[in-house]
């Protein structure tokens, strides 16, 4: 890590003594602040507390004692704007309840208050969730969504990879069938699974409410793909342009790929009944792979959110309401960056890591010319 930056740490009011809860509310608080989410009710914070449960009274000096994947440093939660082309903004949280709770226990806590409806979850519950207790890598995520004007919504992640890569296309195979939308998943299949080994199903979400466009969605994380698996697989959604995701690949991976470091991810948004053609598709670069540093990606997001005509100095403001360290002094504060297109609504999603536990540190940035240097 950067000299400079350990010293600054050093004299602030240091993290440490900081609980997990403590600082995690101080970054939520203000991210809604920056979109313009009516934090008032305190509804935001007590969600957040919820999730974390006792986990968050940690002190974050004190080793993780159950690392998640949720974040690079194990931190159980991620933040994420998403701009929208209707000219909203969307804070959202992605986390992990850790610790001794069952994973569905937070779920059981807030259902009441938020007339969460359970039923597509129950439908596939045994599929996903065939423990009661956390398995592998992640058993089940939760998102928490604040939207400007409205109530807090809540979705849920489950894993297809939960009893093994060998069962992962027959649970989600099955999982679409129980939701009735069979038809979705062979074409899936010829779209975005078509590399063997290298493209593989890796989560199953689902919103949580009774809207009529509530959503079941569907992640392939494509191994050491490049740019055209990217556009091959957004084939499947009517009106995507593959000119769009390789100039958003090329801005922010900076080439075609292929990307070697961590997968490129693509997402189906599915409306129940609605057949087999999604209405949605994303792809997801994680970009702290294909940066140096945090400065050089948020300067390639600020490119991509201009090309859409986004406001740029909200990014630097989301980057400021969770962090003040230096852009350039670590990477992975901005760990990916997505672009949705469809019928449900198009736009860019920043994700954003606390940094709870640590800063991961930055790499050395290209020379240029630095043989003719030596010269
Ligand atoms: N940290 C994990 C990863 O990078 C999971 C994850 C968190 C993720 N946010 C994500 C994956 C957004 C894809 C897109 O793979």
């Amino acid at each position: 890590m950067n000299g400079e930056y350990c010293a600054m740490v050093g004299t602030s009011v240091s993290m440490a003594d900081l609980s997990m809860y403590a600082h995690l509310s101080g970054q939520l608080d203000r991210l809604c602040e920056v979109v313009g989410f009516d934090g008032s009710d305190g509804r935001h914070l007590r969600l957040l507390r919820g999730l974390l449960g006792t986990q968050g009274e940690k002190s974050l000096t004190t080793p993780p004692e159950f690392p998640s994947n949720v974040a690079d440093d194990t931190t159980p939660i991620e933040f994420s704007v998403a701009f929208d082309t209707t000219g909203e903004c969307v804070v959202r949280v992605l986390g992990e309840t850790v610790g001794s709770r069952s994973p569905r226990e937070f779920l059981d806590e807030v259902a009441g208050e938020y007339g969460l409806v359970t039923d597509r979850l129950d439908a596939v519950a045994d599929l996903f969730l065939p423990h009661e207790e956390r398995q592998g890598p992640f058993t089940l995520w939760y998102s928490l969504i604040f939207r400007p004007g409205r109530a807090p919504k809540i979705k849920v992640y489950l894993n297809p990879q939960i009893s093994g890569p060998a069962m992962a296309d027959s649970l989600v195979n099955e999982g679409l069938r129980r939701l009735n939308i069979a038809e979705a998943y062979d074409p899936m299949i010829e779209h975005a699974l078509r590399r063997g080994e290298r493209d593989n199903f890796s989560f199953f979400a689902l919103d949580l409410d009774d809207d009529p466009l509530a959503r079941v969605k569907v992640y392939v994380s494509h191994e050491a793909a490049d740019s055209a698996d990217a556009e091959l697989a957004a084939g499947l959604v009517p009106g995507t342009d593959p000119l769009l995701i390789r100039e958003f690949l090329a801005v922010l991976g900076g080439g075609k790929g292929p990307f070697e470091q961590r997968p490129l991810v693509s997402s189906y948004s599915f409306v129940e009944g609605s057949g087999a053609r999604p209405a949605n598709y994303s792809v997801y670069l994680p970009i702290r792979s294909y940066v140096p540093d945090d400065e050089v990606a948020s300067a390639r997001a600020r490119a991509v959110l201009a090309q859409y005509g986004f406001d740029g100095t909200k990014l630097d403001k989301a980057l400021a309401a969770v962090s003040q360290r230096p852009l350039s002094a670590g990477v992975g504060l901005i760990a990916h960056v997505s672009l949705r297109m469809g019928e449900f609504g198009s736009g860019i999603t920043v994700y954003l890591s606390s940094e709870a536990y640590q800063v991961l540190p930055a790499r050395k940035r290209p020379v240029l010319g630095a043989v003719s240097c030596l010269r």
